[in-house]
């Protein structure tokens, strides 16, 4: 059996990071004045400067090699084509059909794909131009004025973050909510500003049984009927994206207004397909369009591009070189573009619930680590939130930089003050400081930053719907890149069907003192007890109780595996 840490390119890796361990990134500038050149990337309105990074030329060299001897020739033809690489949920991978935009037939399972596909697109552009031209009406004839998404991690995520991106092409009439959190503040925030005669609910959900969406939308419901009136058409009202129609059908949404996708596109991966009728809706056909563009593009140069040219596999193998070789633990995402405020999120999902795995493709634990912790915030915001740990503190965060070149018309100075303040942090990171230097003494002393902190610098001709499809398919793909390196299916998520099981199971014994659970969680339980009157479940309880036979043992739950 292959075993990736015996490998002789990692063990060189290894090696070169022993090696390398206090060569100073600044250093690298002065031994080649051309490394910004070498180091630098444009792909389509995309420029990545990847130079401040601690990776010397002989690292990258080594790295490269390490994805040219993977598997990733292989499993990335195998994703476009729609091979089975989900191989623990037997499915293909295949967001980046939704976003082709060639000629000719995709086979899955014997079958063209495409054609379903451009159906799906002509059904949103039907329904997103009806609802923009006011030519869809609400159940008292007024046109919609607010939209609710209602769902949750990748049926939430990856509209919130485009819409929020591309507020600026809204359509001037609409406004945008996304509810996600079952916590009922968060439904009741947004229905407590909202008329239902002129707001439209999409329910959004893949599977159309997740807790916290269907909650959500029960309650959506309920509210709609109280304030509309118990006759009021939910079906004006309601449209699902989903892969389950059946289950929409008896939510109470008409047919024709669900938008399916499928099986073979992962949540995370799914902003593409019908759960991005919310961009659609705010930005137009026209601009849904631009967004797939963008990211077809993307998907081209990765398709097409060599590993040392490519952007998604050197940002990959930086990653890794941190992660498996440094021994980073978490990658900082950092826009400084306030409209990219959500992109933190969305990255956090796609990145943690894709590669935040500690098997290998056969079943086997890895023996080196896989996912980073993602995390980040807007710029300049951190620069008085959390850069202080980043110049000083005892850890080694690798950063992205992300911003955009063009200013808002009349933002010109702020745009400039924004810039600026990125790339002076890019430099500051990479420098440090050391204010013994004035009296000629480079040890650390506490106003010094001991610098030699990586950081890459992703820039935007314009924050564009076609920008942004290519900056969101490049994380992808980066994201599948190491998965590929790692051996990992980066495309199912067991460990989060398990927190839904036992939620489950402690939800249904709530109203019974239970021994299935720990002492902690038993005696948590009895805490939250107090707080709740159980309606239907104690009269069901109490039911059973009365009828059943005398020293009939109280319902149980089922003994945990
Ligand atoms: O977080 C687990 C997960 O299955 C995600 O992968 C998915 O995006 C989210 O829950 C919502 O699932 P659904 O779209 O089926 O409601």
């Amino acid at each position: 059996m292959f075993q990736l840490t015996r490998s002789v390119t990692w063990q060189a890796l290894t090696q070169l990071r022993q090696q390398t361990a206090n060569e100073r990134i600044r250093d690298y500038f002065t031994a080649d004045p051309q490394r910004f050149e070498k180091m630098s990337l444009r792909v389509g309105g995309l420029f990545l400067d990847y130079s401040k990074h601690q990776v010397s030329e002989s690292v990258l060299a080594k790295l490269l090699e390490l994805a040219d001897h993977s598997a990733l020739v292989q499993r990335r033809a195998q994703m476009f084509s729609g091979d089975i690489i989900n191989v623990t949920e037997n499915r293909p991978v295949l967001h980046t059909a939704l976003r082709n935009l060639a000629e000719g037939p995709l086979m899955v399972d014997g079958q063209d794909v495409m054609p379903e596909i451009q159906r799906t697109r002509e059904q949103i552009q039907r329904f997103s131009e009806a609802v923009r031209s006011g030519e869809w009406k609400g159940h008292s004839g007024k046109r919609i004025r607010d939209v609710v998404n209602i769902g949750i991690g990748g049926s939430d995520l990856g509209p919130n973050m485009a819409c929020r991106a591309l507020l600026k092409y809204r359509h001037p009439e609409l406004s945008f909510h996304f509810v996600s959190n079952v916590d009922g503040a968060h439904i009741q925030k947004v229905l407590s500003r909202l008329d239902p005669a002129t707001t439209l609910f999409i329910v959004s959900t893949k599977t159309f049984s997740t807790q916290e969406t269907l909650l959500n939308a029960k309650t959506a419901r309920r509210w709609f009927l109280e304030t509309a009136g118990e006759d009021a058409d939910v079906g004006a009202h309601f449209i699902a994206a989903s892969t389950n129609k059946k289950a929409a059908m008896e939510f109470g949404i008409r047919e024709e207004n669900i938008f399916e996708f499928w099986a073979w596109v992962g949540g995370r991966y799914s902003m593409w397909s019908s759960i991005g009728l919310p961009i659609a809706l705010s930005i137009g056909f026209e601009g849904f369009m631009e967004l797939l563009e963008g990211a077809y593009e993307m998907d081209r140069h990765f398709l097409t591009a060599p590993s040392a040219e490519n952007m998604p596999v050197l940002m990959a193998l930086i990653g890794i070189w941190y992660i498996n070789f440094v021994g980073a633990e978490t990658q900082a995402i950092v826009p400084y573009d306030q409209a990219l405020h959500q992109l933190p999120a969305f990255l956090q999902q796609l990145d943690m619930e894709s590669n935040g795995k500690s098997v290998d493709i056969f079943g086997h634990p890895v023996d080196y680590k896989t996912g980073p912790i993602v995390w980040g915030q807007t710029g300049s915001n951190g620069q008085h939130a959390f850069f202080q740990l980043l110049h000083q503190g005892t850890r080694y965060v690798p950063i992205d930089f992300i911003a955009s070149l063009k200013p808002e018309p009349g933002m010109e100075e702020h745009h400039f003050a924004l810039l600026t303040n990125m790339l002076a942090q890019a430099n500051a990171f990479m420098e440090g400081s050391h204010g013994g230097e004035e009296r000629g003494d480079s040890q650390l002393d506490p106003y010094s930053c001991p610098g030699n902190r990586p950081s890459s610098v992703l820039l935007l001709d314009e924050l564009t719907p076609k920008n942004l499809g290519a900056l969101i398919a490049l994380y992808e793909h980066k994201v599948f890149v190491q998965g590929v390196i790692w051996n990992i299916n980066s495309f199912d998520q067991w460990g989060v069907q398990l927190g839904k099981r036992i939620a489950g199971e402690i939800s249904e014994r709530i109203d019974a003192q239970s021994q299935d659970f720990d002492a902690s969680t038993q005696g948590l339980l009895a805490l939250v007890r107090g707080h709740f009157q159980r309606g239907a479940a104690d009269a069901e309880t109490a039911a059973e109780t009365a009828s059943a036979p005398a020293g009939t043992p109280r319902r149980k739950g089922k003994p945990r595996q």
